[in-house]
């Protein structure tokens, strides 16, 4: 984020003046559009509003900018626009498309971080910078040679990858597979995304989770699914409700985040498992099994995974990078019958010719390598640390407000909040505080309900961070 330099022969408020009329030149800012409030860039920029007033003077003073009492500032049309009338309407195309903008509270969250990176952050589903495998990650990006072709990869994605991905699958997750029944995609959340546009259509009613990290996805609603809910409790779904859905509406898919679930932290029993699996299969009912956190188990254990069970072929399996290793690689798969992993590497191909070679040997070589269980070891481990610093943490400052099933895996933690406070005023009441997290409404769950993710925050700000969400909350209940 751009600051003015306090350091520069320039004052503060002609720096802010210049840069504004850089980007209005740049056509960040079209004729006629509005201009930021005072308030909101003098944060921005981390300088007292009257120097913005100033530059908001300087730029009318050259009639780049306009203002009217009332409704804000405007960039000029006469100055800017030698011909406005031709000027696209971009507010108008920037609410078109059939893709929906992300949920409201999510979008806040997002400004938030960005506009103050000192926030704790108890929102983002991701490892801090210490449990990520950086140093070996490097290590490996240093043998690289790149010798290999960096041409257009194999639309299912790199063979090396999907290869390395055979054993990984069947070491850690008992699915056998072969490369050919593999796509590589963005993360997993591109798996989402070609399974509802791509095996679906709209209308089709789907099951998911309640609450779910699916509801967090405007993208269900992208593809105009018709959404069910599959309440959760400490054992996960009750398969059961899968049938009575299946009954009345017709359910075409079932979503499931079975191990630690996000954002409960919920693990599927074994013994519903089983009971799943068998409705599924006597209904023919395919079954998409998200599957990021399982290997975070804290006892090292992971869950047995849905596929693995599954002898009638019903279980679409998704995979990630992203909660294991580094969510900035990108790195998600997917197993599913070949004529599926044919149609999606497809579609794919047409939307973006496919993920960069270069996090996809990263990752492949890491998977294989010595470092992939020792560093997982090392994850859960700290992991576990973490939750139980935000337990503890918890306890001491809101202990007989709050209530919770402790994790046993994952990143996620779940609390519901015994005091009723609206979701968006308890959002911004801790913001102003200095950490972030997620309201409970954003998963589909009543108000009411915080997920704190602990993996994010470093360890020494689990602490900080609790008690200043203690504050926030103890605030708004006085
Ligand atoms: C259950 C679940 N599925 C999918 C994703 C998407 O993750 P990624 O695309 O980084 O693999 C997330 C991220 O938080 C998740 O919690």
């Amino acid at each position: 984020m751009w600051k003015p330099d306090r350091n520069s022969k320039k004052t503060l408020y002609e720096q802010i003046a210049d840069y504004l009329e850089q980007r209005i030149s740049y056509g960040e800012f079209p004729p006629g559009s509005l201009l930021p409030p005072e308030r909101k860039l003098a944060e921005q920029f981390d300088v007292n509003r009257s120097t913005v007033i100033a530059a908001f003077a300087e730029l009318r003073s050259m009639g780049i900018i306009e203002s009217r009492i009332g409704s804000g500032t405007r960039v000029s049309t006469s100055k800017w626009g030698a011909t406005p009338k031709h000027t696209p309407n971009w507010s108008r195309f920037a609410e078109g498309g059939s893709f929906l903008p992300n949920l409201p509270f999510l979008r806040r969250i997002r400004e938030a971080l960005t506009h103050n990176p000192t926030l704790i952050d108890f929102a983002s589903g991701e490892l801090s910078a210490d449990l990520a495998p950086t140093n070996e990650i490097a290590v490996l990006m240093g043998k690289n040679a790149y010798t290999s072709y960096l041409g257009y990869v194999n639309p299912q994605g790199a063979t090396p990858l999907r290869e390395a991905l055979v054993d990984y699958l069947n070491n850690y997750r008992g699915i056998r597979t072969t490369e050919s029944s593999i796509l590589i995609t963005s993360g997993s959340q591109q798996s989402l995304f070609l399974i509802t546009q791509c095996l679906l259509s709209p209308g089709d009613a789907v099951a998911i989770e309640d609450p779910s990290y699916c509801y967090s996805l405007p993208m269900f609603q992208s593809a105009g699914l018709r959404l069910f809910r599959l309440p959760v409790d400490k054992h996960g779904v009750q398969p059961e409700d899968i049938r009575t859905l299946y009954k009345k509406h017709r359910i075409k898919m079932v979503f499931l985040n079975p191990n630690y679930q996000n954002p409960t932290g919920a693990l599927l029993s074994e013994e519903r498992r089983k009971r799943l699996l068998d409705i599924i299969s006597e209904l023919g009912l395919p079954v998409v099994e998200d599957d990021p956190y399982s290997l975070t188990s804290y006892d090292g254990i992971p869950p047995l995974s849905l596929k693995s069970m599954d002898t009638t072929g019903s279980v679409l399996y998704i995979g990630s990078f992203s909660k294991i290793a580094a969510s900035g690689l990108r790195i998600g798969w997917m197993v599913a019958p070949r004529s599926i992993v044919e149609r999606l590497a497809d579609a794919r191909q047409q939307m973006d010719f496919g993920l960069s070679i270069i996090p996809q040997q990263v990752a492949g070589q890491f998977l294989q390598s010595d470092y992939f269980g020792p560093h997982l070891e090392r994850l859960r481990i700290q992991l576990q640390f973490k939750r139980d610093l935000l337990i503890e943490s918890l306890e001491k400052e809101l202990s007989g407000l709050i209530e919770y099933v402790v994790p046993a895996g994952g990143i996620h933690f779940w609390c519901k909040l015994i005091p009723s406070i609206p979701d968006g005023i308890l959002l911004e009441e801790s913001i102003k505080k200095g950490i972030v997290m997620v309201p409970g409404s954003v998963y589909g769950s009543d108000s009411g309900y915080v997920r704190f993710t602990f993996a994010r925050a470093k360890s020494e700000e689990i602490a900080l961070g609790i008690s200043r969400f203690a504050e926030a909350l103890r605030g708004l209940i006085e």
